[in-house]
């Protein structure tokens, strides 16, 4: 620990020097003479005490006193007012511009040795403590880019399970696609040969035309030539034609309407979602937009049956309810899928509403889930399906989605053998900054 003695009076200095050594103390010791001496030595010499004289010529010892204070790099030091006055008023500007103590001139040892030590003690708490205080700012500052870390880890994970569903439902989604392309372009290729046809008959009366105009043609070859045309048409087929177009226009659209659709959903999906991005969705159209995503999986095997009630429209973000009921129903897919059986396995969607929630209840007739398995299906990472076949992360992420970033609740109850039904409720008036 390192004391200054500032004292205009050498004598002063001297003595105090020699009781602090006669005792011993762990210091080291350095003099000044003047206040202005002694803030020079300030800068390039490490200070932990001063013992500043009150009365001297240029700066007072409470003149020091401020200029220390007010300097953010000596502020800390633990300064003595060293003082032959009585006079309190000196004093309390001492205590005032932050001096932590006094001792009296001349110097009485005992005192004096008992002041000095309370002031190193005092000193040396302080500095314990400071090192502490930023061992905990930069544990702190540790803990703050760690959690960030995290932060974009679990959004990585998010997307990566994203990824890894759509990856799944890819050839489904393919096959879902290729079908209504299938008829429009078959349609569209039956369009072209009746274009043709239309073109055909168009030029047959397009001649007629120029044979009217010509004047020297009678009336007897204008009727045999419209009765040509007639025959012609009739060949063609060109009143079914007609009757056709109106169906095959109306199919082409359906179809090409089913593709959109689907492109759509699986953009929703996949969309890297802002995750404060938040406005309000029918959980009804969500619902049917998974489906045309699940359909290619569960179209042999399963019957889906919606029951939805008319609900109002509520503050979500579109993308990750969609993650959710996605996962909800790929799993109940999976799950009766994976038990080979001979019927067709049953999923009832359920929509409500009552006061403040709106519910949604997927169920299905699959497995189950054994009690020990149903502890875990929130955990992250928890899967019974074989590798590479689920990360099982889909329930975890779907759980921060609806309890942490939505509000809402999600809950299971199964019976193995009989079946499982997943309860998901979303409050109808969400404050929007909840999330
Ligand atoms: N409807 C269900 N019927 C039977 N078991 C289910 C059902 N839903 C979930 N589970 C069980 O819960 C586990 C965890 O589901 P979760 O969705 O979190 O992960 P996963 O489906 O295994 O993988 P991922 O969703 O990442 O592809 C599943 O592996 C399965 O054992
Ligand atoms: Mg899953």
């Amino acid at each position: 620990m390192n004391i200054l003695i500032v004292d205009d009076s050498k004598l002063n200095l001297q003595m105090a020097k020699n009781i602090i050594e006669e005792n011993k103390l762990d210091c080291e010791i350095a003099l000044c003479n003047s206040g202005n001496e002694a803030l020079e030595y300030l800068n390039g010499n490490k200070v932990d005490i001063i013992l500043l004289d009150i009365v001297m010529p240029g700066l007072s010892g409470i003149d020091v006193l401020k200029k220390i204070k007010s300097n953010d790099e000596f502020k800390d030091i633990q300064i003595i007012m060293f003082t032959s006055i009585t006079r309190k008023e000196a004093l309390k500007e001492s205590f005032e511009n932050g001096a932590v103590d006094f001792v009296n001139k001349p110097i009485e040892p005992t005192e004096f040795i008992a002041r000095i030590k309370s002031a190193m003690r005092e000193r040396k708490y302080k500095l314990s403590l400071k090192e502490n205080l930023d061992v905990i700012a930069n544990q702190n500052e540790e803990l703050v880019k760690l959690n960030k870390e995290l932060k974009e880890t679990q959004y990585y994970l998010v997307q990566k399970e994203k990824l890894i569903a759509i990856g799944q439902l890819a050839a489904g989604v393919a096959h879902e696609i290729n079908n209504p392309l299938g008829f429009v372009s078959s349609n569209t290729e039956t369009l072209s040969k009746y274009i043709e046809k239309f073109k055909r008959v168009m030029k047959e009366y397009n001649e007629l035309v120029d044979t009217i105009d010509d004047k020297g043609i009678s009336n007897g070859e204008i009727t045999s030539k419209i009765e040509e045309i007639k025959n012609n048409q009739k060949k063609l087929h060109i009143d079914f034609i007609i009757e056709d177009l109106d169906i095959l226009l109306s199919d082409t659209f359906k179809g090409i309407d089913r593709v959109k659709k689907i492109v759509e959903s699986l953009r929703n999906f996949a969309r890297q979602d802002d995750q404060k991005e938040s406005s309000y969705h029918s959980i009804n159209d969500i619902i049917e937009e998974t489906l045309l995503l699940t359909k290619n999986e569960s179209k042999y095997t399963i019957d889906i049956r919606k029951h939805l009630e008319e609900i109002p429209n509520i503050l979500c973000n579109k993308t990750q309810i969609g993650q959710v009921l996605l996962n909800v129903i790929m799993n109940a897919v999976q799950a009766i899928n994976g038990e080979n059986r001979e019927e067709r396995g049953q999923i009832n969607i359920y929509t409500s509403k009552d006061q403040d929630y709106i519910t949604c209840k997927i169920i299905d007739n699959g497995p189950g889930i054994e009690k020990e398995v149903l502890d875990k299906i929130f955990n992250p990472f928890f899967t019974t399906k074989e590798i590479g076949k689920g990360t099982g992360l889909g329930l975890s992420i779907s759980y921060d989605i609806i309890v942490n970033k939505h509000k809402g609740d999600i809950t299971v109850d199964s019976e193995v053998g009989k079946g499982t039904m997943f309860k998901i409720k979303l409050p109808i008036n969400r404050n929007s900054e909840d999330s």
